[in-house]
């Protein structure tokens, strides 16, 4: 078997068991999403990738053929290398592999969802800001025991309002605990529907 790919990434150890996966946007890095992590749960500890995919030069977590058109076959190859690089991560740094929360914006919020519905037992839930289907897997994985937030904006000219309720509608028949906020917004996040995320993440068992 070949050893999972490694990733460019940050990691900041936290004072409780809890643990963030920070999956950045399309042209964003491993240091993007720390401050929103911290703001989000100062206590956890912060693992954070960067994505492998470069489209002119802007790093991204899987390739897409258009926007919002997605290669789904190297999308499911990335979502697996990302899933076996947690796994990896988990014993590196120590880190509680049950506890692990993913938070993803854009195109990282995509990757979790694909983690979701692809490698369920990576994660015990997610914060979804301005994500979209990534893919319908053939079977759906049991996501019974998964809390999934979705942050969208009501204006999102990338993101159609549809597209949110397609998605929370896949991962609700595959069992999971969803909730969907609308912020009067475009594809760019507030400070407001990030206040109201981290509400609902301390509502969570730590
Ligand atoms: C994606 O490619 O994942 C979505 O189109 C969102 C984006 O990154 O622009």
């Amino acid at each position: 078997m070949r050893p999972p790919p490694d990733f460019i990434h940050e990691f900041i150890p936290g004072t409780s068991g809890r643990t963030l996966l920070l999956l950045h946007g399309t042209g964003g890095n491993e240091h993007d999403l720390i401050p929103l992590g911290r703001e989000l749960d100062s206590n956890a500890a912060l693992l954070s990738p960067r994505g492998q995919i470069l489209e002119n030069g802007m790093p991204r977590f899987f390739r897409r053929l258009a926007e919002g058109v997605f290669d789904v076959e190297d999308l499911k190859q990335r979502t697996n290398e990302l899933a076996d690089f947690v796994i990896n991560a988990t014993e590196r740094y120590e880190i509680d592999m049950k506890n692990i929360i993913a938070v993803g914006y854009s195109n990282g919020a995509n990757i979790a969802a694909s983690i979701l519905l692809l490698r369920p037992e990576i994660l015990r839930a997610a914060i979804l800001f301005r994500a979209m289907v990534p893919l319908v897997p053939k079977n759906l994985p049991d996501l019974s025991s998964v809390r999934v937030w979705i942050g969208a904006g009501d204006q999102d000219p990338i993101i159609p309002t549809s597209e949110t309720q397609r998605l929370a509608q896949l991962l609700r028949c595959a069992g999971a605990d969803v909730t969907v906020r609308f912020a009067n917004t475009d594809h760019g996040l507030t400070n407001a529907e990030v206040r109201t995320a981290r509400h609902w993440l301390d509502g969570l068992k730590p």
